[in-house]
């Protein structure tokens, strides 16, 4: 008997072929070398999602900031170091990515089975396309083989990133540096379906802005009320650890509320309403209020497109043995090239 998850995947993969033509990544990479990789994340994603649903959008956005900052590579995984403060530790991604324990997890799995062979880069792929598919939306197959890399800069996640504040043309140049268009940016962005914000992100819209009571005219009143209770003035500073929920209509649900709720003006952020400012963007909105299917398999493609931004290829790069620790020098040229009769007597 076909589940209907199974049966999502078969069709979304027709729909998807295309998208992998040209990278250097394969849908079944891990089928001899490690059959059960993908079987060992998801259940590992599905336990911890179990205990808090917040994993999901942990995971898909953590796989928006490792892809937007030096490619899909993995660099959003590793810890700082005395002498170089990583991505992970920029102001867009601390303290609000989270659960680097659930990747941690996923690659202890994966190092017990076949130790070496799983970059953390793709383990987070498997793991964003697991959220998306436990918080309800489309499956899709994921092209693997992407390598790790062994660089990670604070200052490349403040130059990548984009931001709360930002608007419409922003926006699309910040995807277009990634040769992602501007329906992918208003699809992608509908990844705003779950998960959770602080108060810094938003908090200029309640009270600073030039208006009589200081609120963002495109929000909507009774929205900026609520959100004040949650994030008083000033809480930029002293209310670090409140989140608000991001969909205030199915919080949790991975469909197409978030426009719903934005033609609404309840998006959360600047960067979300900016998508209503501009006619083109707006009827891409628009369509996706429309019809959730459409949202649905766009949202898939564009994932997919995300996932093969600047990867390293070939020998590039390594398979990190620890994600948040570059591997010693003595592993750095990896499993698949020839670094020595020692390794090589090792694989064969
Ligand atoms: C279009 C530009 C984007 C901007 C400016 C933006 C900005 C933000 C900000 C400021 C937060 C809240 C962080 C916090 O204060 O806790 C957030 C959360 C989130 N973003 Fe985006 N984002 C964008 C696009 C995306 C994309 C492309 C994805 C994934 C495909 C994504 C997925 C998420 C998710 C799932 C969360 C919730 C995270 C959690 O609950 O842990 N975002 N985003
Ligand atoms: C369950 O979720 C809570 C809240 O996120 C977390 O503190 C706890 O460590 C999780 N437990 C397990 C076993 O993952
Ligand atoms: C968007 O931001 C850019 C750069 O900050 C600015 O030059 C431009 O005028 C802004 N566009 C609008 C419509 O506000
Ligand atoms: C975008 O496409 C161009 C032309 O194919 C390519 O040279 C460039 O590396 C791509 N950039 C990214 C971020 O994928
Ligand atoms: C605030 O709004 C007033 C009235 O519209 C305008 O005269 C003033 O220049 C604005 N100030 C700023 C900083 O934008
Ligand atoms: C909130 O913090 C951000 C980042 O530190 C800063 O850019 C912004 O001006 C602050 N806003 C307020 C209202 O304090
Ligand atoms: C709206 O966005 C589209 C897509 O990026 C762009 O081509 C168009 O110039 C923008 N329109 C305006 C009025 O800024």
């Amino acid at each position: 008997m076909i589940s209907p998850v199974a049966m999502k995947v078969a069709v979304v993969a027709a729909l998807l072929s295309a998208a992998a033509v040209g990278a250097c990544v394969d849908v079944g990479f891990y089928d001899t070398t490690c059959p059960t990789a993908e079987t060992l994340i998801q259940q590992v994603v599905a336990t911890a999602f179990r205990n808090d649903s917040g994993v999901a959008p942990a995971m898909i956005r953590m796989h928006f900031h490792d892809c937007f900052v030096r490619g899909c590579d993995g660099s959003v995984l590793i810890d700082s170091t005395p002498g170089s403060t990583a991505e992970k530790d920029a102001i867009p991604n601390n303290p609000s990515l989270r659960f680097f324990d659930v990747i941690d997890r996923a690659k202890a799995a994966v190092e017990a089975a076949c130790p070496g062979v799983v970059s953390c880069a793709d383990i987070l792929a498997f793991m964003a396309r697991d959220s998306v598919v436990l918080s309800g939306g489309l499956g899709y197959q994921v092209p693997a083989g992407r390598r790790d890399g062994r660089v990670s800069l604070e200052i490349d996640a403040l130059n990548n990133l984009p931001g709360p504040t930002s608007n419409a043309s922003e926006l699309v140049s910040s995807f277009a540096g990634k040769n992602l268009t501007a329906e992918d940016m208003v699809v992608l962005s509908g990844a705003h379906t779950i998960g959770v914000s602080h108060c810094s992100s938003f908090v200029d819209r309640l009270y600073n802005k030039n208006t009589s009571d200081g609120i963002d005219p495109a929000l909507s009143k009774a929205y900026a009320f609520l959100l004040k209770s949650i994030c008083p003035r000033g809480s930029n500073q002293t209310f670090p650890t409140t989140t608000t929920l991001m969909d205030i209509i199915t919080p949790t649900r991975f469909d197409n509320k978030y426009y719903v709720g934005l033609t609404n003006n309840l998006g959360l952020f600047e960067s979300d309403a900016a998508l209503l400012t501009n006619a083109t963007l707006k009827a891409m909105v628009d369509s996706f209020v429309r019809s959730e299917a459409t949202f649905r398999t766009k949202f898939a493609r564009a994932m997919l497109k995300m996932g093969q931004i600047d990867l390293l290829s070939g020998t590039q790069g390594e398979i990190r043995r620890n994600c948040r620790v570059i591997n010693p020098s003595s592993f750095s040229s990896s499993s698949s090239s020839s670094s020595g009769p020692f390794v090589q007597v090792a694989a064969s």
